[in-house]
């Protein structure tokens, strides 16, 4: 008979499960951080993640400092169409911001400490405060192309959790709460800054599935009966990391095409980011007004 005298130790696996079985994960944070911290004049204190076909963004940043995703070591690579992969440092209403222009996602073959790796570098650099945004697709039947939402939960259906593998407890707790995963107090900044720009705002529950394909119209179905308004394939893994770090979350979806089976029509990317290009200018509005209110 085994009798364990300790808990049984974990070896390989939750490295890998980082994605990072050779050389370690927060050695290679390390590097990454030092890399863009000797390319940096000031810390940023916001970071700003833009979704497909809001990159454009980005050209509103002050004093702009561009570092291609491709210099930074380690740093995963943006694949996705409508990502530019870069990150743009500068001011935006005066507030100190580091703009992560395209994200990279599971589908595109990243493991789950791949996909936090680049909040982990944010956060070391010291943002406390995370604008996410992203395409969605409208599963709640009041809404439509082009509308803004603001997340207020979500529900991780993308078969993976960022955080699983070993836990680095200098960035937090094996087991973060996420009953505020998306700050209240940002959601009402949000909620009266698209008033004071005349923008309609809708609060919603975003469910992410890890795609590529896009979902079925039974798994949509499904979606909405769980209490999900709105559906992509991002997002969620970045939360749990600026969470898991205490970093505050504010995130705007903006609704690109009604999801699947909704309308008798297929989904196209092209759609997707047709919407996105058009409300990108007020994401920007909404984005400039919410950071005047932090300032
Ligand atoms: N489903 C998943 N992700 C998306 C969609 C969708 O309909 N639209 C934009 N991103």
């Amino acid at each position: 008979m085994t009798t364990f005298t300790q808990e049984p130790e974990m070896t390989v696996m939750p490295d890998e499960m980082n994605g990072n079985s050779a050389g370690g994960y927060d050695a290679n944070v390390t590097e990454a951080l030092t890399f863009v911290e000797e390319r940096i004049a000031s810390r940023p204190r916001v970071g700003i993640v833009l979704g497909s076909g809001l990159g454009s963004i980005a050209d509103a940043v002050e004093n702009a400092a561009a570092i291609p995703y491709g210099d930074i070591p380690h740093w995963p690579r943006t694949t996705a169409q409508g990502h530019a992969g870069r990150l743009v440092f500068g001011d935006m209403e005066g507030v100190n911001v580091v703009v992560m222009q395209g994200r990279v996602h599971h589908y595109e073959g990243y493991s789950a400490g791949e996909l936090t790796f680049p909040m982990r570098v944010l956060g070391e650099l010291g943002i406390s405060t995370l604008f996410a945004t992203n395409a969605s697709g409208g599963i709640n039947l009041g809404y439509k192309p082009g509308d803004l939402v603001a997340v207020y939960d979500h529900i991780n259906f993308m078969g993976i959790n960022s955080l699983a593998g070993r836990n680095n407890e200098k960035w937090g707790p094996r087991f973060p709460d996420m009953t505020y995963a998306y700050d209240r107090e940002y959601l009402e900044m949000l909620e009266s800054a698209a008033m004071e720009e005349k923008i309609s705002l809708r609060r919603g529950v975003y469910i992410a599935f890890s795609g590529p394909s896009f979902e079925t119209p039974a798994e949509i179905r499904m979606a909405r009966v769980m209490g999900a308004d709105i559906v992509g394939m991002s997002t969620i893994p970045e939360v749990l990391a600026a969470n898991h770090m205490n970093i505050r979350v504010a995130a705007v979806s903006c609704v690109a095409n009604l999801a699947a089976g909704v309308k008798p029509e297929k989904l196209h990317h092209q759609e997707v980011l047709d919407s996105m290009t058009r409300a990108a200018c007020s994401m920007e509005r909404l984005l400039r007004a919410f950071l005047r209110k932090i300032s």
